[in-house]
């Protein structure tokens, strides 16, 4: 692992990647490459410079020069010389354009140096940082990109840091984080991840073309519309094959992944927080850090790319306290009873789900304050007198007793307007300065750019975590942010377009704050679902609330487009009830499970109205998952097959494969695939499939084996695998 500088390269390199960047003629930097390591002779550096053509942007950085931005990979984009795209970075001063001209100074590699607030890539003994200062003279005002790698992993963290060493106050209009090149852009397409709520993370498909494209959030979340993942791959890429591309931003609030792909069939991908809602002011000697984005790569297709993504964010994002640890199955009261119980329901249905092996009971929304049903209360966290006449602490104290860990539902950034904290803060919220203001499911957003709202959440909080001596915290945010503006930032002298960053660092504040206080409470991210699921919130949660629908066929496609960019080990799935409250589809229990396996397994159904057959199912199900769970925990995910009737996925740990078949609707002409290649598995190695039945590695990485189960309703065996939303579990031990 190294980094070295050869005349006017810079080579970032470790085992499995390469980065260079050039300082070019005018002082900019330009992107040369990033992708599988580049061993570099001192004669190869010549041939990294591209020659400048007569093609090139017609006009010149300087009289009788040649040289012009129009088609160099800049590093910091900037706009305003010879570009013509958007900047990646943009300042006005006294509202005035400035055109930065942003020159290399000088370089740095040392780790100490670097601060961070809020959610970031976490450093350990094996990384290596490079910090490259820019400066536009002009201004005095300074820019260092930085960048951190470690000795190992297809994966490059980028952020950059404006300090304004100047006399005047300049506004930062556009903050991007990270620019990334690529060339022959038509034989790409771009992958992102659009969608709703109860259908979070579709995968669409976008050819490269000349024009721009983008995916963007402006809700204030990272949101149940786009997420901040986006793949380029290459047009024949498979599942285990060809060369992609990814990046994701460690952030949670509005942001923006463009690619512009210009004349020259280059494409440029640029991430950051969104510029529409973004303008942070720089007065002389301030400075701003924008998030971090995180750069990825994969020669071995889509499934090597959600390794390196997977390994990536378990080692650097996630609590290293979380990260591998096996988490609680929980049982969730949500579907069950939504605002409907008291003490003695919670209390029975506890008992029920120590019985079949549960581990944690967790109390969703409605235990507090007069919560019967969405339109009051948040803001007001203590117990509801009626449901819980003896006290939370005494209910906490009877959970504990069973055996069980305790969880509790809070929706920390909201309020309600018939409450005594919106009685007496009635400032607290976020409203516009002209009155009139939108609802979302009844509620309003508190103001978090106010350190002092925060405080007051958090001493909340803090007294019902201690009172209960609670093991989990749900953290759930259900609507999107509208006509912002904050009291608090206008008394503050503080510019209104800085509301939505501030909000999200409020946001990571008040994670601090209980995480500082309590650091093994397990707090599970949600945004009415998978509104919020990003690497910001991942960087406290270790897990997230994958979707509000837990209708198993529709979780096929949210899981394994999820799984592209996170790890499985962070993706909550519940078990629920049938028909599907969200859908309404009736599915059998074992599909459920077959799909929430892959995964954190928790259950969200009324154990109590199950007979003794289910009962006894779920039992084993619980079971299995403890048996495999260090398994899940440290395994890798594998999309193996996927045809619109049929999935196939494998989770592959030193001592296991599991294999996860599932078909969607039975099909008479079995158009689906009858066997399935594990293209991943050792040929060598030999599997029990069963006690007395073994496969060879080779027979399932080359031939294939038969899918597990029949489709088509004729085969009188597996009478019970037959008809719609079938699936099967198979387990493969290593010899
Ligand atoms: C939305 C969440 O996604 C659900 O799981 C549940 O917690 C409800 N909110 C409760 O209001």
């Amino acid at each position: 692992m190294s980094i070295t500088k050869i005349n006017n390269i810079f080579h970032l390199s470790n085992t499995d990647m390469s980065y260079l960047i050039k300082i070019m003629p005018n002082g900019q930097l330009e992107q040369l490459y990033f992708g599988p390591t580049l061993v570099l002779k001192e004669d190869d550096f010549s041939l990294l410079e591209h020659s400048e053509g007569k093609a090139a942007g017609t006009v010149k950085y300087a009289k009788n020069s040649s040289f012009t931005l129009a088609d160099k990979h800049q590093e910091c984009a900037l706009y305003g010389t010879t570009a013509f795209q958007e900047a990646s970075l943009e300042v006005t001063v006294h509202d005035t354009p400035h055109y930065l001209e942003l020159k290399y100074l000088d370089y740095d590699t040392q780790k100490e140096k670097l601060s961070y607030s809020g959610p970031h890539v976490r450093l350990n003994d094996d990384a290596e940082i490079l910090s490259l200062r820019l400066e536009d003279a002009g201004l005095q005002l300074q820019v260092t990109l930085e960048y951190v790698f470690f000795k190992k992993g297809k994966n490059i963290s980028k952020r950059v840091l404006i300090n304004n060493n100047g006399q005047h106050d300049i506004v930062l209009t556009r903050a991007l984080s990270s620019t990334f090149w690529l060339e022959d852009a038509n034989n790409y397409q771009a992958y992102h991840f659009s969608g709703a709520w109860i259908s979070e993370r579709q995968l669409k498909k976008y050819p490269l073309q000349q024009g721009s494209f983008k995916v963007e959030s402006l809700t204030g979340t990272s949101s149940h519309q786009h997420n901040p993942f986006v793949a380029i791959a290459k047009k024949e890429t498979t599942f285990d094959t060809g060369m992609c591309y990814g990046a994701n931003l460690v952030y949670s609030g509005n942001f923006i992944q463009q690619i512009d792909v210009n004349e020259w069939n280059q494409a440029r991908l640029m991430s950051g927080i969104s510029p529409y809602t973004f303008s942070w002011q720089l007065k002389p000697n301030e400075n701003f850090a924008t998030p971090q984005t995180v750069l990825s790569f994969s020669q071995d297709g889509l499934n090597g790319l959600a390794q390196e993504n997977a390994d990536f964010i378990s080692e650097h994002i996630i609590s290293p306290f979380w990260a591998k640890r096996e988490r609680p199955i929980v049982l969730n009261s949500w579907e069950t009873y939504v605002f409907d119980f008291d003490e003695n329901k919670l209390l029975t249905l506890a008992k029920e789900a120590a019985a079949l092996g549960i581990e944690c009971f967790v109390v969703d929304d409605g235990w507090f304050a007069k919560r019967n049903n969405d339109r009051s209360s948040l803001g007001d966290w203590y117990p509801n007198p009626e449901k819980f006449p003896n006290g939370l602490q005494v209910f906490a104290q009877k959970i504990h007793q069973m055996g069980l860990q305790f969880g509790l539902w809070f929706e920390p950034e909201m309020v309600n307007e018939d409450t005594e904290l919106y009685r007496k803060h009635p400032d607290w919220i976020v409203e516009p300065p002209q009155g009139r203001y939108s609802y979302g499911r009844g509620q309003l957003v508190l103001d978090f750019t106010n350190p002092a709202v925060v405080e007051n959440i958090f001493e909340q909080i803090s007294r019902i975590i201690d009172e209960t001596q609670l093991d989990y915290l749900k953290w759930d945010m259900n609507r999107n942010l509208t006509e912002v503006y904050s009291n608090y930032l206008a008394k503050s002298g503080i510019r209104q377009g800085e509301f939505f960053h501030r909000y999200v660092q409020g946001v990571y504040q008040l994670y601090e704050k209980l995480l500082e206080r309590y650091p093994n409470l397990l707090i599970e991210g949600c945004a009415s679902g998978g509104g919020r699921f990003d690497l910001g919130i991942l960087y406290y949660s270790p897990q997230i609330w994958v979707s509000d629908n837990t209708d198993a066929i529709a979780r096929l496609d949210i899981q394994e487009n999820t799984a592209l960019a996170y790890p499985i080990t962070c993706l909550s799935n519940h078990v629920s009830q049938v028909p599907n409250g969200q859908i309404q589809r009736i599915t059998p229990l074992e599909t459920r499970f077959n799909v929430a396996i892959f995964g954190i397994l928790g259950y969200e159904l009324d154990l109590l109205s199950l007979d003794e057959h289910s009962k006894n199912i779920i039992k084993q199900q619980i079971t299995l998952y403890k048996n495999l769970r260090h398994d899940i925990m440290t395994g890798r995910f594998y999309q193996v097959l996927k045809r619109p009737n049929q999935h196939i996925w494998a989770l592959q740990s030193p001592q296991i494969i599991l294999v996860g078949y599932f078909s969607i609707l039975a099909d008479i002409n079995q158009s689906t695939s009858k066997t399935f290649t594990l293209p991943f598995v050792d040929s060598q190695t030999t599997y029990d499939i069963v006690d007395n039945q073994t496969v060879s590695g080779s027979l399932l990485k080359y031939r294939g084996m038969p899918v597990p189960i029949a489709l088509n309703g004729t085969n009188q065996e597996t009478a019970a695998l037959v008809g719609d939303f079938q699936s099967k579990l198979l387990l493969l031990r290593k010899h």
